[in-house]
């Protein structure tokens, strides 16, 4: 494996990023799907998943240029936007701390901030991610937030202080500790009446939503939320809960 290629985001290795983001996308996903099954099937203790996902994702990610390609997201800056920015529909009042669980190159962290100020809200991003090559990534980006940026497997992470809002994916844990992982953010990382959020998906008819998945779990969303793409009409759907 080229080592300096992982660490330089500003290298691609690819002449075109459209073919590459879309082949990147879909190998990174199957592989992880690949990574989660030999886990279920105990052919990989659960430490061994984690390293295994973190080298498929961040290697993926690094391959790009874009700040929003390096935090997992395909398209363009509009698009971005409009499949992140419902986020902020869900912290409760007008501002607060603002937690992003595989926070990446940070770049969710900027934008809340910033959206956020657009609308009158003020946010105090903080982020927390499993691999290190990202977490210093991010830190190099965002030298001002250094000590907000945490390097740390959220199913076990003890935080050093209690958020507001936290916005995670389902899928930083493998299936059958997900509702574990949904109790210790409930439990451990938010302050009190603070919410956890769902990284927004696309909405697919017959596809499970956020929601779905959150009742799957044994929970009761109190919020779901919705955003229209700007041109295309598509939605982008997910759900919140709150702490006691
Ligand atoms: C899809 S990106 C999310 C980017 C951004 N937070 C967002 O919502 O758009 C997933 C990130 O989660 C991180 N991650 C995966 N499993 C994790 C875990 N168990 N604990 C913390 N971070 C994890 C990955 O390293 C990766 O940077």
């Amino acid at each position: 494996m080229d080592t300096p290629r992982k660490w330089l985001p500003t290298g691609k290795p690819w002449s075109s990023s459209k073919p590459a983001t879309s082949w990147r996308a879909a190998s990174a996903t199957w592989t992880c799907d690949a990574i989660d099954a030999a886990f279920a099937e105990g052919r990989i203790a659960e430490e061994e998943r984690y390293a295994q996902v973190e080298e498929e994702l961040t290697d993926a990610y690094l391959a790009y240029r874009e700040p929003w390609r390096q935090s997992a997201k395909a398209g363009d800056e509009a698009e971005w936007r409009w499949a992140r920015e419902l986020i902020l529909d869900a912290l409760p009042g007008a501002g607060g701390t603002f937690l992003d669980v595989g926070c990446a190159n940070g770049y969710l962290m900027e934008c809340a901030q910033r959206w956020g100020r657009e609308r009158g809200l003020r946010l105090e991003p903080y982020g927390v991610d499993i691999s290190w090559r990202l977490t210093s990534l991010a830190r190099r980006r965002l030298p001002h937030w250094t000590d907000r940026i945490y390097e740390g497997n959220i199913v076990s992470w003890i935080p050093p202080r209690p958020f507001d809002l936290v916005n995670t994916g389902l899928d930083y844990v493998p299936p059958g500790r997900r509702r574990e992982l949904v109790q210790h953010i409930l439990r451990d990382v938010l302050a009190p009446g603070g919410r956890l959020v769902l990284r927004p998906e696309r909405y697919r008819e017959g596809v499970p939503t956020p929601a779905d998945q959150l009742e799957e779990l044994g929970f009761d969303p109190q919020g779901v939320i919705e955003a229209r793409h700007p041109t295309n009409g598509e939605i982008r759907t997910t759900a919140w809960l709150a702490a006691p």
